[in-house]
């Protein structure tokens, strides 16, 4: 396993390139499955959780190839189906990506019948599928539990269009609606999904399945119509870029006083955060908008220009569903906000046990107090290095974060999780200025013993 040794107080600076979306990628990928057709996908980023949906992919007789795409870092995958005979997502692969399940969806509708294995929970609490399984069935799939699998076949004759109600506990569900709508798409007559997710990924994911043939009305708002086809076809398209990414590097300038200009970042997406950045002091310029070179109204791009220069302020902050703060930066604003000056209040509605990297954050001088799916942050004037363990993708790069601005040295264990979400983050910042350096944890073990 790896881990990063950082020497802190370094500002970040210099000019970076968003990267194509892992959680737009991942759906869209699993779309491939819904046409015979090839598919071409291009800025997809080179990360774990891609090359484990890859793998997922091709045990389901997707043939995959890929060539490199220099120009903003990421690939462009060619996805063919070969065999449509396989149905079965294996727990070897579910269990390293949730998001293993997103291929629920195109395969039963594409197939009649997915055996995919259960997900577990995991670090960020429970994740339960109910509300996907709840959708399929309601587009008239039987489901059953066998062996840890969940086994969804549809009836004779195939999925048929129904209204699908996908609000839960915490609003709705991105990946249920991800599902649903994929499945959707080839059922027989008219699909509403109430309380869709309107998240830019879905919509994404929306614009890909048009671009096959599908009809689909009514993205980005909570609900979508679709009106089944007979049968999806090829397309290409471009990935939009990860507004998690992007919102993870203009808090490490934030941190660490420096002075960042981001380019392919997309505006729409990122209201919140770059209103939250603002109220903590923190100056956020845009540059002008441009679309998304594909077509089909897409995402509008801007170069983001991010820099602090005085004190940061307290700033309230409450994760929600779409076009709220999202829940993937909550961990990476908290890291940010353990140095302004005064009480922050951060309020988690997504998962609400999503506070691990609290513990993490403590050791390193903050100073938090929680209290159920509520933390109460007072700024210090500095945070301190020390030894602190990844234990999700979003807490590891709070972690890295507080590292970047602490006094002195911060080794962040177990960043395999960062390896999932983050393409190369610690090249990317050691080329803006950070000292980071990627180790062995065995070998951290030797040197500790040695000295
Ligand atoms: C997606 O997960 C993202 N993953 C997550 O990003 C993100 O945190 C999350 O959406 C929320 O924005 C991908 O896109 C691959 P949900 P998803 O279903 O779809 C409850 C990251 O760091 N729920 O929208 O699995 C659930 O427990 C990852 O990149 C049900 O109750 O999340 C949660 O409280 C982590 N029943 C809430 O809804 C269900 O059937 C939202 O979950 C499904 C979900």
């Amino acid at each position: 396993m790896d881990a990063f040794v950082i020497e802190g107080g370094k500002p970040i600076a210099g000019r970076f390139e968003v990267h194509g979306s892992k959680n737009a990628c991942l759906p869209m990928l699993a779309a491939t499955l819904l046409t015979d057709d090839p598919v071409e996908l291009s800025d997809v980023p080179h990360l774990e959780d891609i090359s484990n949906m890859l793998r997922l992919l091709g045990e389901l007789g997707v043939e995959i190839t890929q060539k490199a795409q220099p120009s903003r870092g990421g690939r462009v995958v060619l996805a063919s189906v070969v065999d449509t005979s396989l149905s079965h997502a294996r727990y070897d692969i579910v269990r390293t990506m949730r998001a293993g399940v997103c291929v629920l969806g195109p395969i039963l509708a594409r197939r009649g019948e997915a055996r995919i294995s259960m997900p577990g929970g995991c670090a960020i609490g429970p994740r339960p599928i109910d509300l996907h399984l709840r959708g399929l069935a309601a587009l008239g799939a039987s489901i059953s539990l066998a062996n840890g699998d969940v086994v969804a076949k549809s009836p004779a004759g195939g999925l048929r269009g129904a209204t699908v109600f996908l609000g839960g506990p915490f609003g709705s569900t991105v990946l249920g609606t991800a599902n649903i709508m994929s499945a959707a798409t080839l059922a027989r007559g008219r699909t509403v999904i109430e309380s869709a997710a309107c998240e830019p990924e879905i919509v994404d994911l929306g614009r890909l399945l048009i671009s096959m043939g599908a009809r689909i009305a009514g993205l980005g708002t909570p609900r979508i119509v679709i009106d089944g086809v007979e049968r999806l076809g090829g397309a290409s398209r471009r990935v939009m870029p990860d507004r998690i990414e992007a919102g993870t590097y203009a808090i490490a300038a934030a941190m660490t006083k420096g002075e960042l200009t981001i380019a392919n970042w997309p505006v729409d997406a990122l209201v919140g955060p770059v209103e939250m950045l603002r109220s903590a002091g923190v100056e956020v310029e845009l540059s002008e908008h441009q679309p998304l070179d594909t077509p089909g109204g897409d995402p509008v791009l801007a170069t983001a220009y991010v820099r602090r220069g005085g004190a940061l302020r307290p700033v309230e902050i409450t994760t929600q569903p779409f076009p709220g703060f999202p829940t993937d930066l909550q961990a990476q604003a908290m890291a940010l906000l353990t140095l302004a000056d005064g009480n922050s209040i951060i309020t988690e509605k997504i998962f609400p046990e999503r506070f691990l990297h609290v513990a993490e954050l403590l050791r390193m001088g903050a100073q938090i107090i929680r209290h159920g799916p509520t933390a109460v942050v007072s700024g210090v004037p500095k945070l301190v290095g020390a030894p602190v363990m990844a234990s999700d993708l979003r807490a590891s790069a709070g972690l890295v974060l507080a590292g970047l601005a602490a006094r002195g040295q911060t080794v962040v264990r177990r960043v395999y999780h960062l390896d999932r979400g983050y393409q190369r983050m610690d090249e990317y910042l050691t080329g803006l200025g950070a000292s980071i350096q990627r180790v062995k944890e065995n070998a951290l073990e030797e040197a500790t013993v040695a000295v």
